[in-house]
């Protein structure tokens, strides 16, 4: 069945993406690894702009978890580059498209530059409603979770929804974050690889073979109406089947 292209006044959803394969896109075609990167810089502003007519409110993309640090100096050094470029040239235009940018993880053991570029983006764009696109830098989820558990040790009427706010690190008086609707997965391995974890509990899971680079406006159009189509039922039975035996 084919959905209509533009969902964007319809309920919105929330994607994570984690976005595998640069260095084996590049790597495949003889280049540096780091050129897989930069191509997968592209993609990152193909799927900011789908976004909103697909129906998405919040893009939650998995830009670097706190294990890269483990990998070769000059690649973490070209990836922190590559955030500082993108946080310098996209800014404005996500602000134009009502893009609101967050980013999240740990922020401390990043250069002092992408540090207050980060602060300045976030800042610039925290009026903008049509999207929230946060990255997830430095991220961990165990590691958040952990953390969020140590500030609220001794409460005991903390609730789900509460919990959730500490772990994102927003402001409690705001728009709380939803859950993950939807997680896509590039590059053809199956695991969360420590993404999002509480917020994923219901998530419905979306695993491609395509290297991120090689990754369409297209093939997240067919992610979210592959999405479309599938029965959440949250724990409960369908209504449909609720009275039978
Ligand atoms: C995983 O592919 C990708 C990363 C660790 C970095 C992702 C970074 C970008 C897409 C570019 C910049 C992003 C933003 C938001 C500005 P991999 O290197 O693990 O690929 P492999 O599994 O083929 O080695």
């Amino acid at each position: 069945m084919q959905s209509t292209f533009n969902h964007e006044n319809e309920t919105k959803t929330h994607v994570a993406m984690i976005m595998d394969g640069n260095g084996r896109w590049a790597q495949s075609r003889g280049m540096l690894r780091i050129e897989g990167h930069r191509r997968g810089m592209e993609t990152v502003r193909k799927m900011v702009e789908a976004a909103p007519e697909l129906g998405v409110g919040t893009l939650t993309l998995y830009a670097f978890s706190s294990d890269n640090w483990k990998r070769p100096a000059a690649e973490v050094e070209a990836l922190m580059r590559l955030f500082q470029l993108y946080l310098k040239r996209e800014v404005k235009k996500c602000i134009e498209n009502g893009v609101r940018l967050s980013v999240v993880g740990r922020r401390d053991r990043f250069p002092q530059r992408l540090q207050r570029a980060m602060e300045r983006a976030e800042e610039a764009s925290r009026h903008c409603q049509r999207l929230h696109l946060r990255i997830a830098a430095d991220y961990s989820a165990r590691d958040m979770i952990l953390r969020a558990a140590q500030r609220v040790a001794s409460d005991e009427s903390l609730s789900r929804e509460l919990f959730a706010r500490h772990l994102s690190g927003e402001p409690h008086d705001g728009e709380p974050t939803p859950d993950v609707d939807l997680l896509v997965r590039t590059g053809g391995e199956k695991r969360l690889s420590d993404f999002l974890l509480w917020e994923c509990a219901y998530a419905e899971l979306f695993f491609t073979p395509k290297m991120w680079p090689e990754f369409e406006k297209s093939d997240f159009k067919q992610a979210i109406d592959d999405f479309r189509h599938r029965e959440r039922r949250f724990g409960e039975v369908p209504v449909a089947h609720a009275n039978a035996a």
